[in-house]
């Protein structure tokens, strides 16, 4: 969603700005635009396009200035249109803004009465009048800035400049993300620290209701109510590559191909021959877990399939009894809290509004501890939560998650095993046997991946469907919901997952020869039961592509595909037989000539409900 980039230096900043906004696209945006403070007046320039054609703008047309923000805005109040795309102005100040202000119809009508008269739909124009509006009874922009963030309610992360100031960026968050990037003799503001890695590798990471002055040489950090906050400077642990696409064609596809060495990394030094090590969470103690009784997880798109795993693994291997909500229910429903409870949010970017609330919600509801399966370190989720496990699958630029989901699946994995640890719910020999098998996750990814060719190859006779049915039964079914939502976020082929055992049920009336049915079907326990479902497809007349274990091949036939993969051990079946989903989904998305890395309407980071 909406992206931040602002800079203070005493050089052109708008080539670091603009280089900052396309590296924050993968966010999700439908327009863009620049403001400068070049010779005491503001040079502000938007497109309702790409970043690239802001860029050509500013070289067509000059844009330069040692001060300047930045914006790529996803719309929430107003059409995609350069009248609603920020940097917005208002006399001597220029604003760009994320998140959403909840009380703008309210305040803009009181403005109104003052005869401010607003060019734009946006609720951001309506922040930016406000803080212009308090400049009146106000001895400075700080005094000023700080009545008017008093009088929002919503959410929000800014970035504002001064026609008067001209070395002063001021910036303040609450609810959205932003981070201020350190230079020598030059300071950033970024909505987060990709955006800035070309510049800097120190940050500063803003706490909620906070705001910031920053100049070429200092960062002062205040709260809402003006006074001082002492804050420390943290490295970060990416480095500007981490958004090179390398030899591949998109980000998604060279996610999906990283996974063996992502995995390893979500390994490297947690494992013990029959235990995951403590350390791997972050605050953990001994007996953190002893008195557990039971499990709540909160999470948001694919990070809430691969809770519906965890669910799973947790009951099967620890014997808690797990609940599973999507965040934005999670929040407006009475849930009710049992005893010695954990509360578990997973998320990829740490920042998902929705899953961040939930959090908060359950800090009042009497849970005994929090912690987040996340893989943004100094993200608002992990430092919110009690305790905190770090997927390390390292930047994803993709917007539909690959590399994060699984290692999300695997950090739950290892989760499960030091809970069962803790509740003395698996015997030493077992809890062996599984870190073997988990040992064997990179490579094994490696194998799975060799099926690409073969999975290009479906992908041509799927691409020109409308519609998809996903099949898996047991811990495969959140896999196959997880296929599904691959599928329809990039291809925009209407997918669905279900639970095979439903299918007559409901979905079966949809069979006939145009709906392809997908089936996730490991050689597992639950085959047999299975094999039952596929041959009510069959027996319909259903196109059949099922994803098989080479040891249990089930028989291909004109209306049935079927596709070996390498045997697994159980335990790991939800994490391998993801991959052929992605790489279907992503072959798909390519031959329906669909912008895979940057899907129509869909943001990487939902900082907004
Ligand atoms: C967006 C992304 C999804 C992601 C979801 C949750 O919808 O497009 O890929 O799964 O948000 O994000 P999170 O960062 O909390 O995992």
């Amino acid at each position: 969603m909406c992206g931040i980039v602002g800079a203070t230096a005493q050089r052109n900043v708008a080539p670091i700005i603009l280089t900052g906004l396309s590296r924050l696209e993968y966010r999700g945006y439908d327009s863009a635009g620049i403001c400068t403070l070049e010779n005491d007046e503001f040079n502000c320039l938007k497109t309702t396009s790409k970043v690239a054609t802001l860029i050509n703008k500013v070289k067509e047309r000059g844009c330069k200035g040692f001060l300047g923000i930045a914006h790529t805005r996803w719309a929430t109040h107003g059409i995609p249109s350069e009248t609603n795309a920020h940097p917005h102005i208002c006399g001597n100040l220029a604003l760009v803004h994320n998140g959403i202000i909840e009380n703008f119809k309210e305040l803009k009508a009181k403005l109104q009465e003052k005869g401010y008269v607003f060019k734009s739909e946006t609720d951001t124009e309506v922040l930016l009048c406000l803080i212009h509006y308090h400049q009146q009874d106000s001895n400075s922009l700080k005094e000023a800035l700080l009545k008017a963030l008093n009088e929002v309610t919503g959410s929000y992360a800014i970035a504002l400049i001064n026609k008067s100031e001209p070395g002063v960026l001021y910036t303040a968050r609450s609810g959205s993300p932003l981070v201020i990037g350190l230079g020598i003799g030059e300071n950033f503001v970024a909505s987060d620290v990709l955006a800035l890695l070309p510049v800097t590798r120190r940050f500063i990471y803003l706490d909620e209701q906070e705001v910031a002055i920053v100049t070429t040489d200092k960062i002062d950090v205040c709260g809402l109510d003006g006074k001082e906050h002492i804050k420390k400077a943290q490295d970060a642990d990416l480095d500007a590559e981490s958004i090179s696409k390398g030899s591949f064609d998109h980000f998604m596809q060279k996610e999906i191909f990283e996974q063996p060495s992502s995995l390893r990394n979500t390994l490297t030094e947690r494992l013990d021959d029959d235990s995951v090590r403590l350390e791997t969470v972050i605050g953990l103690k001994k007996d953190s877990f002893k008195d557990l009784q039971n499990i709540q997880i909160v999470a948001c798109g694919t990070s809430f399939h691969a809770g519906l795993v965890g669910k799973y693994w947790f009951e099967e291997l620890t014997h808690i009894p797990c609940n599973v909500d999507i965040a934005s229910e999670y929040r407006y429903r009475h849930a009710v809290v049992g005893n010695n409870s954990l509360f578990i949010t997973i998320s990829q970017s740490g920042e998902t509004a929705d899953t961040l609330a939930s959090l908060r919600l359950a800090k009042t509801q009497g849970y005994k501890n929090s912690l987040c399966i996340c893989n943004v370190n100094g993200s608002s989720l992990v430092r919110e939560s009690d305790f905190t496990l770090l997927t390390r699958a390292g930047a994803e630029i993709g917007v539909a998650s690959t590399k994060a989901f699984t290692t999300q699946l695997l950090s739950l994995l290892m989760l499960a095993l030091i809970i069962a640890e803790q509740k003395g719910s698996l015997t030493a020999q077992k809890r062996h046997e599984l870190i073997e098998s988990i040992r064997q996750l990179p490579s094994l990814c490696e194998k799975f991946l060799s099926k690409d060719k073969d999975i290009l190859a479906l992908a041509s006779e799927f691409a020109d469907k409308h519609h998809c049915l996903f099949l898996g039964r047991g811990v495969m079914y959140p896999i196959a919901l997880e296929g599904a939502l691959k599928l329809k976020e990039i291809s925009y082929i209407h997918a669905e997952g279900y639970a095979a055992g439903e299918l007559k049920h409901g979905p079966i009336a949809l069979i006939d020869r145009n709906m392809p049915v997908v089936v996730v079907a490991p050689d597992n326990a639950l085959m047999g039961k299975l094999v039952s479902n596929i041959e009510e497809v069959r027996a319909r007349g259903g196109k059949l592509y099922i994803f098989n274990s080479e040891e249990h091949v089930l028989k291909a036939d004109t209306q049935t595909k079927v596709i070996s993969l390498s045997d697994c051990p159980e335990i790991l079946q939800p994490i391998l037989f993801t991959i052929p989903l992605q790489l279907l989904a992503y072959h798909c998305a390519v031959i329906n000539g669909t912008d895979v890395d940057q899907p129509r309407n869909l943001a990487k980071s939902v900082t907004v409900e």
